[in-house]
């Protein structure tokens, strides 16, 4: 039943980008949520089993973009494909933004954001918090939505940590 409630919030989607030592990487989000006003914070779940993870957990730098509707083949691009495996930024357009964080051309709004915290409480996601440092919002759009994405398959099963 938690499952049938979270698939009703429909939650919008977003691209997560990162890059820590010179690797890039990103990812398709829906857990993710404004958590503080003043000062404003963003949180943003991020799976133990991505590729992702690793470069996460060192890096300092995230972009957070908004798709919209249109935007399915990125989604698709940055949720069922692994940086394990293919540089998702060699299929996409993109540029450098502050501290060399990937991005996305295609998805005109987006946040970028220092991080200012992790929480792991243990389970198969990561809390990284994050502070705004620079917003560019676009033509307005429809978010693309969990219901919109839900039968993709996603590059890596979160129930399957890394190194198991
Ligand atoms: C509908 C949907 C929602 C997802 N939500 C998240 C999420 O909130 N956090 C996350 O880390 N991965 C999420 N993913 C999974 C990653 O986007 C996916 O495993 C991706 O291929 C990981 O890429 P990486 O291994 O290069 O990091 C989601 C995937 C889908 C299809």
């Amino acid at each position: 039943v938690f499952s049938e409630f979270i698939a009703h919030l429909d939650y919008p989607m977003v691209v997560v980008t990162t890059v820590s030592e010179e690797a890039r990487a990103g990812c398709l989000v829906g857990f993710h949520s404004q958590c503080s006003i003043e000062p404003e914070r963003f949180a943003i779940w991020v799976s133990k089993a991505n590729f992702s993870f690793g470069v996460v957990l060192r890096a300092e730098i995230f972009a957070v973009h908004a798709l919209d509707e249109s935007a399915r083949e990125i989604a698709t691009l940055f949720g069922t494909q692994t940086g394990d495996e293919i540089d998702k930024f060699e299929h996409c357009r993109w540029h450098p933004g502050p501290r060399g964080v990937p991005l996305l051309d295609d998805c005109p709004n987006r946040v970028v954001a220092l991080r200012t915290g992790l929480f792991d409480d243990g389970g198969d996601h990561l809390c990284v918090v994050v502070r705004p440092i620079h917003a560019e919002v676009g033509a307005s759009f429809t978010p693309l939505r969990f219901q919109g994405v839900r039968t993709l398959q996603a590059g890596h099963d979160a129930r399957e940590p890394r190194g198991r």
